[in-house]
């Protein structure tokens, strides 16, 4: 188990610069300090976020607001090679050589203002990549006080294994909400229970709020009624049912408006009941348990 100290609820910053809301440097501030203000330090990155540029845009704000870097807690990733922008990469590939994870984590480390990652994550399982490969890069930035842990994003229980082999993971950061259930029945949760490792979950929001279709309807007349028992907003309904599973999980949220964040860590006071976890888990699966 890692000794990192993570905030309870993580927040992501895909959608603060290019891919979102376009702050500029006073705006991610403004986020910042909501975050910090409610006890949420831990800010989740990867160097693709907004075309390579959303890091660094963070980077500036934060090394502008003179905190103290040992309150805070940074998670980036790297694997994923995009293409058009400054990459001019010919096509859209994974890329897990030793030297490359190396590179990415300097950059990262340069853009973040910062000479450590608290978690340094590989992005996307490729099929090509060599676990001792990984192990020795992972390695290296640990014994050179670059990362302080290492885990991975959206692996599966058996690619998990494959890099298990060579190198401990301590987390995985993978897909989960009402609407993406896939880790709760393929043995995902159970597999990192079982390994010490802690998961992380993108998306917790799912597409509750994006899309409108039979699934989501059931889920939101189910989360009103748990609203009004809860005296609790609807994401944060949706946030405390992940925070009730026992395999710890930590949700990257990802809203950057700071009228949303102030409410969400409400989220970890509601230890919802048993059967309103079973309600809402029928209302996305479409049908009750077996
Ligand atoms: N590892 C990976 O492969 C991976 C992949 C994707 C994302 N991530 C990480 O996960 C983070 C979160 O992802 P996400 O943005 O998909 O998370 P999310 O928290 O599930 O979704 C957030 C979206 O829902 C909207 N929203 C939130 N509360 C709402 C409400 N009450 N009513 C209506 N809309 C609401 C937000 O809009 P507003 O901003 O307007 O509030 C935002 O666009 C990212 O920032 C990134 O750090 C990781």
């Amino acid at each position: 188990m890692s000794s990192i100290k993570f905030s309870p609820l993580i927040a992501g910053t895909m959608k603060w610069g290019e891919w979102g809301k376009k702050y500029n440097t006073e705006e991610m501030q403004t986020v910042i300090n909501c975050c910090l203000e409610n006890n949420i330090s831990s800010f989740d990155h990867a160097d693709i976020y907004g075309d390579y540029s959303t890091e660094a845009a963070f980077g500036k704000a934060f090394d502008e607001m003179k905190l103290d870097r040992q309150k805070v807690q940074f998670i980036s990733k790297c694997g994923i090679q995009l293409l058009g922008g400054l990459r001019k990469n010919i096509i859209k590939h994974y890329d897990y050589s030793a030297a490359y994870i190396i590179n990415s984590v300097d950059q990262s480390l340069k853009n973040l203002h910062t000479d450590y990652l608290d978690l340094f994550l590989l992005h996307r399982p490729s099929p090509l990549m060599r676990s001792d490969e990984i192990a020795e890069a992972i390695n290296k930035l640990k014994h050179d006080g670059k990362i302080l842990s290492f885990g991975l994003s959206n692996f599966s229980s058996s690619q998990t294994a494959l890099i298990s082999q060579k190198i401990t993971v301590e987390y995985n950061q993978i897909e989960f909400s009402i609407t993406h259930l896939d880790a709760l029945q393929n043995g995902s949760f159970d597999y990192m229970q079982i390994n010490n490792i802690t998961p992380m979950c993108w998306s917790p929001l799912g597409i509750v709020f994006t899309k409108k279709n039979e699934q989501t309807a059931a889920i939101i007349k189910m989360v009103s009624k748990l609203s009004e028992k809860y005296n609790a907003a609807a994401d944060v309904i949706l946030l405390a049912w992940i925070l009730r599973h026992p395999a710890n999980i930590l949700p990257v949220f990802g809203t950057a408006d700071t009228a949303r964040i102030n409410s969400l860590m409400k989220a970890t006071t509601i230890q919802m009941d048993l059967i309103d976890w079973f309600a809402l888990w029928e209302a996305g699966m479409g049908e009750e348990v077996a």
